[in-house]
């Protein structure tokens, strides 16, 4: 099953319901990092190009169906009129040809899905198009409810995201390797049992490590570790040993003994750790290790860091794979994909973000479909091209 794209419309002069992700990070009043805005551009730029009017449709963090001053999109028209070089309005009376709403879930009726709202949505254009790829792990009225009322497509940024993660899960070449990192095991029990299925070697870093390490008898020191997840991870590398997936874990570690930047730290292997020292990044060994394994390999999907790259030096970790990767894949000798939670600000940090073929801008929503979930906002779009069909 597939959706429709804008190429399947005749858009000329129709008024387009764009739903967009613009949830994004606000630091002191200004918007911090403007990738969701940027990466928009694309669909505005075709959509003006058809003579499009465009409403565009967003959330703007969590404020539970109340009105909520704090989470007003207000402020974001100015940016997006600076970002894109074209005039947005703000607000249902706004005379411009780009026009974002204000926030859809001041109304409960957005996150409830209720059709009564999906339908007062709909009635404001012609053609829905969803380039939320970020938000397609929500059912909600402007995810799905609006694509059973009306005409819907992916936009260009939506189709994109769906391409990169196909390509890296669903139809890759191989070997693929998945890089997984992050603090705890529990909060990504379902992407690894997900991904031992689907690829052929597992690297793990960072915190979750250590509790792999525990489970195979190794010694952790103070180091986070989930010692009541011992069954989880025999279940995982049972399940992996099975479908003939490599669960590659750190040789060496850097521990400390103070967990602050530019800690004294040294260079330790798996069978002693004192117990007042904690593990903060994966060792060079472990580099090299990974290294190898990244030369034969034609695919990379990567989430979460190795170690604790907020603080110096202990990001070497994350930097030299991340690294390996860039270079590996400028030599186009292969396909690399990341995202989710602070992957991107990790991969920012190695100094290599413009080196991966695709970065998701997708957190939640990236995380669930490396699940192996259907994502409902996709789904939805499926379901409407079939009828339509
Ligand atoms: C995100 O930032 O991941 C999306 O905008 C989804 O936001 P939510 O988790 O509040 O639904």
């Amino acid at each position: 099953m597939t959706f429709k794209t804008l190429r399947d419309f005749d858009l000329n002069e129709k008024t387009i319901l764009l739903r967009a992700d613009l949830n994004v990070p606000v630091q002191d009043g200004k918007v911090s990092d403007t990738t969701r805005i940027d990466r928009l551009k694309p669909t505005i730029d075709y959509l003006t190009t058809q003579n499009c009017k465009v409403i565009i449709l967003s959330h703007f963090g969590r404020p539970k169906g109340q009105v909520n001053p704090e989470y007003s999109l207000k402020f974001l028209p100015a940016v997006l009129t600076e970002q894109w070089s074209i005039n947005v309005g703000f607000g249902s009376d706004s005379q411009e040809n780009i026009t974002l709403l204000e926030n859809l879930r001041f109304n409960p009726g957005e996150e409830a899905n209720n059709i009564a709202y999906a339908q007062e949505l709909a009635s404001l254009g012609d053609i829905f198009v969803n380039d939320a790829f970020s938000t397609a792990h929500r059912a909600h009225a402007s995810t799905t409810g609006i694509t059973t009322l009306m005409p819907s497509a992916a936009g260009l940024l939506m189709e994109a995201e769906l391409k990169a993660l196909t390509n890296a899960l669903e139809v890759p070449q191989k070997p693929v390797v998945a890089i997984v990192g992050g603090a705890k095991i529990s909060t990504k029990l379902s992407v690894l049992n997900n991904l031992v299925q689907k690829v052929d070697y597992l690297v793990l870093g960072g915190g979750m490590a250590n509790t792999f390490l525990f489970a195979m008898g190794k010694p952790v020191g103070k180091s986070l570790c989930e010692k009541d997840m011992v069954d989880e991870v025999k279940s995982i590398a049972a399940k992996a040993k099975a479908a003939n997936c490599e669960i590659i874990l750190p040789t060496d570690r850097v521990a400390v003994r103070e967990f602050k930047e530019n800690a004294p730290h040294e260079i330790i292997g798996l069978d002693h750790i004192e117990d007042d020292q904690e593990t903060i990044d994966i060792g060079p060994q472990s580099i090299k290790d990974i290294s190898a394994i990244l030369d034969d390999a034609k695919t990379v999907l990567w989430n979460g860091p190795m170690g604790v790259f907020e603080m110096k030096p202990f990001d070497n970790g994350t930097n030299k794979v991340a690294q390996k990767v860039a270079a590996l894949t400028k030599k186009g000798k292969l396909l690399s994909v990341a995202g989710g939670g602070d992957t991107v600000s990790a991969l920012d940090n190695a100094g290599i973000i413009d080196d991966f073929s695709y970065i998701s801008t997708a957190g939640g929503a990236f995380l669930e479909w490396i699940e192996g979930k259907d994502l409902p906002g996709v789904v939805a779009l499926k379901e409407q091209a079939s009828k339509a069909a």
